[in-house]
């Protein structure tokens, strides 16, 4: 029997792009290869993906994505070592979380060989858009939306699975500044904070664009209760480093089960740096900035592997952090891509 991948059918380009692009000078997200993956889903089933050139895809204007947001997405990254292999980093979690995203949109679960035989038969296609200069990456986008049609405020009766490759450099440059936010919130008990939804995303621009205004990078998202405890960090998972300890917030409803987030935990477990997952208090993050005890703070997430916190600010202040000669964040962000980009031991067994 023919597996899913001996399936799809592949479109090639007539015109690659290839040539234009400077892989030595590349931003983030902003530039896609040639091809992407395409799978409808209709009648209760999902279609057999194909493969075409990246371009313009035709909607409904009543497609329920426009009105209702049924939109989820996954975040992760193609890399390549010195021998040219191609390895992706714990691939099999970005589609449980897609699907425990999908679940709380209300929209259809993608079969695992849908997920994973589309990316690898996608990016077998595009092995020469995987840059190699260090700290690039083919950055990954799978996602899901809402293209069945009516105005009808119900689930769509059907979806687009696509999948997008953007070659990518760092997500963040310069020394990130970040604001604690204590009027808005990114999510709340019982809502969708969780998932990968891109309507969690949306929400976040206005306040990050009023702290951008102040002169600040992101937003430290706060519970929605009283503002009390810290959470996330812009668009990823925060560490604290006090004194010795990392601390990171439980996962939960209103928080993303980072990938770079459990792996960080992980590592430092094998390496003895002493770790607690449990809430933190602005209050004690302040005080710790106040008395030399707050060592570290920085963001986790795919896109920006692991991102140093420069600054924060709180009601009116700066707290400027210390540069560290070796921090615990370059310490484990050299760990995760050693084991990325195959040039250390993976005894994790999360390089596929
Ligand atoms: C990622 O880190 O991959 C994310 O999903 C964050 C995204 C908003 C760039």
């Amino acid at each position: 029997m023919e597996t899913l991948a001996q399936q799809i059918n592949i479109e090639k380009t007539k015109h690659s792009k290839i040539d234009q692009v400077d892989f030595d000078d590349l931003s983030f997200g902003s530039i896609f290869s040639d091809h992407m993956l395409v799978c409808d889903y209709k009648n209760g089933n999902w279609e057999t993906p194909k493969i075409m050139p990246y371009g313009p895809i035709s909607l409904d204007p009543s497609a329920k994505i426009f009105h209702y947001g049924q939109s989820i997405f996954e975040g992760m990254k193609a890399y390549k070592d010195a021998d040219e292999q191609v390895w992706l980093f714990r691939p099999h979690d970005n589609h449980r979380r897609f699907n425990i995203s999908a679940e709380r949109m209300a929209m259809p679960e993608i079969p695992q060989a849908y997920f994973m035989e589309g990316l690898e038969t996608l990016i077998g296609l595009e092995k020469a858009w995987i840059p190699s200069t260090d700290g690039s990456a083919l950055y990954i986008r799978p996602f899901m939306f809402a293209s069945g049609k009516g105005f009808h405020a119900s689930p769509a009766d059907a979806y687009k699975f696509l999948i997008c490759l953007a070659p990518s450099g760092a997500y963040f440059s310069g020394k990130v500044k970040v604001l604690i936010e204590e009027k808005y919130s990114r999510s709340a008990d019982g809502g969708t904070g969780f998932a990968k939804a891109g309507g969690n995303y949306a929400g976040q621009f206005y306040p990050t664009q009023l702290a951008a205004k102040k002169g600040y990078h992101q937003v430290i998202w706060t519970d929605d209760h009283k503002h009390e405890f810290i959470e996330e960090a812009g668009a990823m998972n925060i560490f604290v480093r006090l004194g010795d300890t990392l601390v990171t917030a439980p996962t939960s409803d209103r928080i993303l089960d980072g990938i770079t987030r459990k792996s960080i935990l992980q590592i430092s477990e094998r390496e003895n740096i002493k770790t607690e997952v449990r809430k933190i208090t602005v209050g004690e993050v302040v005080e710790a900035a106040q008395d030399g005890s707050l060592k570290e703070m920085f963001g986790a997430g795919t896109a920006a592997v692991i991102s140093p916190i420069a600054t924060f600010g709180y009601r009116g202040k700066d707290y400027d952090l210390p540069e560290l000669e070796n921090s615990y964040a370059s310490r484990l962000k050299k760990r995760i891509v050693d084991i990325q980009y195959n040039r250390a031991e993976d005894p994790f067994g999360w390089r596929y």
